[in-house]
């Protein structure tokens, strides 16, 4: 049951729709300073856009192909090898992640929805995460139907 002893988690959920959008948050939300994750990055396009804002980043897909290939595209990125729901890997990189970006094929439908906000919660939880952005159209349709009494 929810009290005042309960830990307050300070996290700020950008829910984006499509690829422009959850790019166009870049410029706004992510400082030099900051310590970077990017979960699903493909071959690395929106990775550049990132590492263009904060060099100190790790880049990560479940796909071997898809890090061998960003490895040769951008090699001056760290690029690393990670399914999102293997959090223990995640640990392993000695970061302590302050802001991270995910855009995982299979995780924006509204099938996936609860399993999204599980991962979520627990990134949020294990980094005490600042902001986490996804790219999820169905996360910010139901975030909009939420609301505060
Ligand atoms: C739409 S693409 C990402 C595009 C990329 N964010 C960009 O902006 O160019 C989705 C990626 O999610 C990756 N993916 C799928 N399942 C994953 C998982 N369980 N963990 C991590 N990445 C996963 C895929 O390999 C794919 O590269």
């Amino acid at each position: 049951m929810a009290n005042e002893q309960q830990y307050k988690l300070k996290t700020l959920y950008l829910a984006t729709r499509g690829v422009k959008e959850y790019r166009s948050s870049i410029a706004n939300y992510v400082q030099p300073n900051d310590r970077l994750l990017e979960i699903g990055c493909e071959w690395g396009t929106t990775s550049e856009l990132l590492y263009n804002e904060c060099q100190n980043l790790i880049a990560t897909d479940i796909s071997n192909k898809c890090i061998e290939r960003a490895r040769r595209k951008r090699p001056y990125i760290h690029f690393e090898t990670l399914d999102v729901y293997d959090i223990k890997k995640a640990l392993s990189f000695k970061i302590n992640f302050n802001k991270m970006y995910i855009d995982v094929s299979g995780l924006s439908g509204y099938r996936s929805l609860l399993d999204v906000v599980s991962l979520l919660d627990m990134y949020a939880r294990v980094f005490d995460m600042d902001l986490i952005v996804i790219k999820s159209g169905a996360l910010k349709n139901f975030a909009k139907r939420v609301s505060r009494i």
